[in-house]
């Protein structure tokens, strides 16, 4: 009966009033003595709450928090249910005098812009101000005024376009600043070094230029100072030694130049130093080593050169880790690591050795864990066996890049049980035998050999073995074992020679995640037994073998790429696919898939490459919304029809400038054999350019080569993110829409062989990004734009128009033999071309599981080997021209850093 209350709602409800009456008495009562907050700092804060969104989608993303990837969650969406702002989560007050004194909104989905007047002007008392990871913006000018208590100021991870705090009034007091994981700009302000009260200093993943304030020589409270993933440039200010104090000196990943300063011991209390993957050059400083307190050493990806010496090593050392992985320094390992006895981690790759590696130097280091000794240039071939014979301990062993030589032969006596082994490159013609006993393994990198024959029996039933890497071999076939252990997680087989069906066998690895058979020469359909695997793969890469029949049926859950491009398959896009949540990239091209576009696709929610070129897709494009897609590629099909005005007008996630590849970028954290980087060929004017391992979207639309007509839709301007568009080859009319001028990151525009008529924008003169142009072979006519970007094209890019003309257009041809309407591609333009092209890159990567593996409480196994890694530019794929900044950021993107301190010390 309507409105009658059963009697579990009464006392419900009866608890309900019980509750909130004892918590507001509790409130009451508490007020006089302690921790109600003052009414103008509750209204501060309140305020502050509301000068910000707080909710999705800005909440779609991950932190790094102290070397844990953390959800976020919006710590401000209960302020206000209380009275008490000091029980308000993130909110802490001083007990005595109800003064805010720490906020800590760190990782709550808060978005928007700082205004100058920010309410948190009116929280002088704190002491903490921890505002990292969010999507704040803008200026935060004068913020600092009156927070004079500060010791502790976090702001990473945001977007804030400038940092333009002032000085003005006191805030002597701060003793704790963290402005990391933003997007602050300019120059690292030097009044923070007015802050001398600072113990903590947290500048990181910032986009500061400039040097690093010499001011700071003031901080001599200092402990901690972070300063990574910056583009701070320069000599490292020489006051730097003056930071006694100092146990923690984060440096990773900036441009930092010049030597490290020969007085450096003065940091007497240094613990952790860490400056990879800058510029430095010189020596080591000899009385580097001498500093007693050292544990951690990671100076990898610099330019240090010449002999790598310790010099007077203290004694005991307690080092523990010492990285110097990828300088130039040359000759042999010194004897004297011998003596640094603590020594769990050492990385030694790339070191010049030319000469032969003596193992009997490591057998003093009994704790030794892990031992990089990649890329020597040892003129001696290397005894696997005998180097396995100088080590008890070690876990992690990398020899890839020399020449090793396995003898299957006689075993290894005692050999440690290793966790992972990488011989990528040795010139290995067989499995090394000795693994069959490796129980413990789980990670073997053996790629890039020349294993012949068959996949050994044995390494499926392995029971802790969960990736293995055996790309680019001659590997012909698979042994199957009648119960193979469900351990195989990650298994790359690229680039060998399989032929015949794909064995039904691999449907029997009811772990799977990642199974890459790209580059065989596989034929027959894609078995159905897949289907076995719906539930855990997360990336089929089937591309490049000659598959034909249709895609699979079934329901892949849990996939992420399915990428089948380059076979034979026929038959439409399979309408299961709609049921693919979380699928990111899904990649058909180079097939003869007779579809039409299918407009469910928009219901992926999480798609974000989605490439259709070269195959039969025919019809009309309905308009869609994608949420989430950066790239799109249907080019080279019978895609035909208008599209209307307003046609882009629901693709947000090109029109988001940046947040959304920003956000993912955070995705890519871990070794390299735990996640998968897609790679994804992206073709402009006939380059074709093979992308890999790279991790920002590169924001793509390319419908060239369809039978489009009607008006290019003025909602393109819309996609603020994009970064190439390719329109060429259709029948489009009527004007370039002007709109275009609002696409400010536009790098590459090619709307060749179409009939479009009218002028050039004149707004496109102003797009400083647009490296490539192409308006070749319209009807367009009228005055060039004079933007220095049309001055640096190829007079061919203009070619076959009505009348063009413009300064811009005589200074491009002028230095052409031949007048703009006649020429034609010249060996020098295409090299030009060339130049410009190669750039332009794409790709994105992804941990395949992790959310769910953190979920299910299962820490991956890639996070207990958390460690800088080199970030790799696919063979030269990036070139810097004249357009500096696109790549840097690019390239800043695409950098993976494990900057995760407990994790990687005990690592
Ligand atoms: C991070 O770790 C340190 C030391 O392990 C600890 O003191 C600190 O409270 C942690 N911070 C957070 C936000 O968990
Ligand atoms: C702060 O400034 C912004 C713009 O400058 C304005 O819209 C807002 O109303 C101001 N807020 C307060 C509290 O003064
Ligand atoms: C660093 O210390 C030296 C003396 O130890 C002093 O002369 C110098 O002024 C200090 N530099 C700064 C920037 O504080
Ligand atoms: C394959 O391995 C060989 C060494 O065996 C190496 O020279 C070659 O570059 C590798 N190819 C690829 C595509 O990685
Ligand atoms: C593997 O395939 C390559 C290219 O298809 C061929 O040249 C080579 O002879 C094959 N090797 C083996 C061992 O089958
Ligand atoms: C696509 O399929 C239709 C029939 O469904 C057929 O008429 C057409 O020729 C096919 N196109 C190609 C390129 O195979
Ligand atoms: C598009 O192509 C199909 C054939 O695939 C044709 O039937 C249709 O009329 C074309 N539509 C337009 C608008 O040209
Ligand atoms: C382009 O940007 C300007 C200013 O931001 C805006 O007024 C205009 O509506 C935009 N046009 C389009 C088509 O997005």
């Amino acid at each position: 009966m309507k409105g009658s209350w059963n009697s579990t709602s009464m006392i419900l409800v009866t608890l309900y009033f019980l509750l909130s009456f004892v918590h507001n008495f509790g409130d009451v009562l508490a007020a006089p003595t302690r921790h109600l907050c003052r009414p103008e700092q509750r209204d501060a804060l309140l305020q502050f709450k509301n000068e910000f969104q707080s909710q999705n989608p800005s909440c779609d993303y991950n932190c790094l928090i102290n070397g844990s990837i953390v959800h976020p969650h919006p710590k401000t969406e209960s302020w206000g249910n209380n009275n008490d702002c000091c029980n308000w989560e993130g909110v802490t007050c001083n007990a005595k005098s109800g003064e805010v004194i720490e906020l800590d909104l760190s990782c709550s989905c808060l978005l928007g812009r700082f205004h100058s007047n920010s309410s948190l002007q009116n929280l002088p008392f704190l002491t903490t101000l921890d505002l990292s990871s969010n999507g704040f913006s803008g200026q935060i000018l004068a913020l600092a005024g009156n927070l004079s208590h500060l010791t502790t100021l976090d702001l990473s991870f945001n977007r804030f376009s400038d940092l333009i705090l002032s000085s003005t009034g006191n805030i002597s007091q701060l003793m704790s600043l963290d402005l990391s994981y933003n997007l602050f700009s300019g120059q690292v302000p030097s009044w923070i070094g007015n802050l001398y009260k600072l113990t903590s200093l947290e500048l990181s993943s910032n986009n500061f230029v400039g040097e690093i304030p010499s001011s700071f020589g003031n901080l001599n409270q200092l402990t901690t100072l972070g300063v990574s993933r910056t583009y701070l440039s320069g000599n490292l200010p020489i006051s730097l030694p003056n930071l006694t104090r100092l146990t923690d000196l984060t440096l990773n990943f900036n441009l930092l130049t010049g030597t490290l300063p020969p007085n450096i011991s003065s940091l007497s209390n240094l613990k952790y130093f860490q400056a990879a993957e800058n510029a430095f050059t010189g020596t080591l400083p000899s009385s580097l080593f001498t500093i007693p307190s050292l544990i951690y050493i990671i100076l990898s990806d610099n330019q240090f050169n010449g002999n790598l010496e310790f010099g007077n090593i203290s004694l005991p050392s307690n080092l523990k880790t010492l990285d110097v992985n990828n300088n130039n320094f040359i000759g042999p390992i010194p004897r004297s690591i011998s003596k640094l006895v603590n020594l769990k981690r050492l990385s030694l790759s790339h070191l010049n050795t030319q000469s032969p590696v003596d193992f009997s130097l490591f057998s003093h280091l009994k704790s030794l864990e892990d031992l990089n000794l990649s890329h020597l240039n040892t003129p001696t071939t290397i005894d696997l066996n005998d180097v396995l014979s100088y080590f008890k301990s070690l876990r992690f062993l990398y020899l890839s890049g020399n020449h090793v030589s396995v003898t299957n032969k006689s075993s290894v006596s005692y050999p440690p049980s290793l966790y992972q082994l990488r011989l990528s490159g040795c010139g290995i013609t067989e499995l090394p035998e000795f693994l069959r006993t490796q129980h413990e393994m789980a990670v073997l990198d053996i790629s890039n050999n020349k294993i012949k024959g068959q996949v050994p029996r044995w390494l499926w039933t392995q029971t802790n073995l969960d990736s293995v890497n055996l790309s680019n071999n001659t590997i012909t076939g698979f042994e199957r074992a009648s119960v193979p252990k469900p351990s195989m997680m990650n298994f790359f087989g690229s680039n060998n020679n399989l032929t015949g069906n794909i064995p039904s066998f691999v449907c029997t690895l009811r772990s799977l995640r990642i199974l890459d058979l790209s580059d065989n020469n596989f034929s027959g359909s894609i078995p159905r037994c897949m289907g076995n695997l719906k539930k855990t793969l997360s990336v089929l890469n089937l591309r490049r073998n000659n598959l034909s029949g249709g895609l699979p049926e079934h329901i892949f859950e849990r996939l992420r790429t399915l990428d089948v491009g380059h076979n034979q398959l026929v038959g439409m896009l399979p309408r299961s696919l709609r049921f693919f949540s979380i699928l990111e990239v899904l990649n058909v091209e180079s097939n003869i898939i007779n579809d039409t576009f299918s407009f469910w696709l928009s219901s992926l929610p999480e798609l974000q490459v989605l490439v259709l070129r070269s195959n039969a897709f025919h019809g009309p494009i309905h308009q869609v919304s994608f949420s989430k897609l950066r790239i799109i590629d249907i080019s080279h099909n019978q895609f035909n029809g208008t599209l209307p005005t307003e046609y882009f007008l629901k693709w947000s996630g090109m029109s988001s400038h940046g947040t959304n590849s920003y956000w993912s970028d955070q995705k890519y954290i871990g070794d390299d054999m735990g996640y998968y980087h897609d790679s994804l060929v992206l073709i402009n004017r006939g380059s074709a350019l093979e992308l890999e391992r790279i991790f920002k979207l590169y924001t793509t639309i390319d419908f060239s080569g369809n039978k489009f007509e009607g008006e290019i839709p003025t909602s393109i301007g819309l996609l603020k993110d994009i970064r190439v568009l390719n329109l060429a080859n259709n029948a489009f009319t009527g004007r370039i829409p002007s709109s275009m001028g609002n696409l400010t990151v536009l790098e590459s525009l090619d709307v060749s062989q179409n009939k479009l008529s009218g002028e050039i924008p004149q707004e496109l003169g102003n797009l400083s990004f647009l490296a490539y142009m192409n308006f070749a072979h319209n009807q367009l006519s009228g005055l060039i734009p004079g933007g220095n970007q049309f001055r640096r094209q190829n007079c061919s890019a203009f070619e076959d128009n009505l009348v063009l003309f413009g300064p811009s257009l005589d200074e491009v041809c002028r230095n052409k033999h031949t007048p703009a309407s006649q020429q034609n591609e010249t060996p020098e333009s295409e090299e030009e071309e060339e130049e410009f092209l190669s750039w332009i890159a794409a790709g994105i990567g992804f941990i395949p599981g992790i959310a769910f593996g953190l979920a299910m409480g299962y820490k991956p196994k890639w996070l207990m080997n958390f460690k800088v890694q080199r970030a790799q530019t696919s063979g030269g794929a990036l070139k810097l021209g004249s357009l500096t900044k696109p790549v840097k950021s690019l390239l800043a993107e695409k950098i993976v850093e494990a900057e995760a301190p407990p994790l990687t010390r005990e690592a």
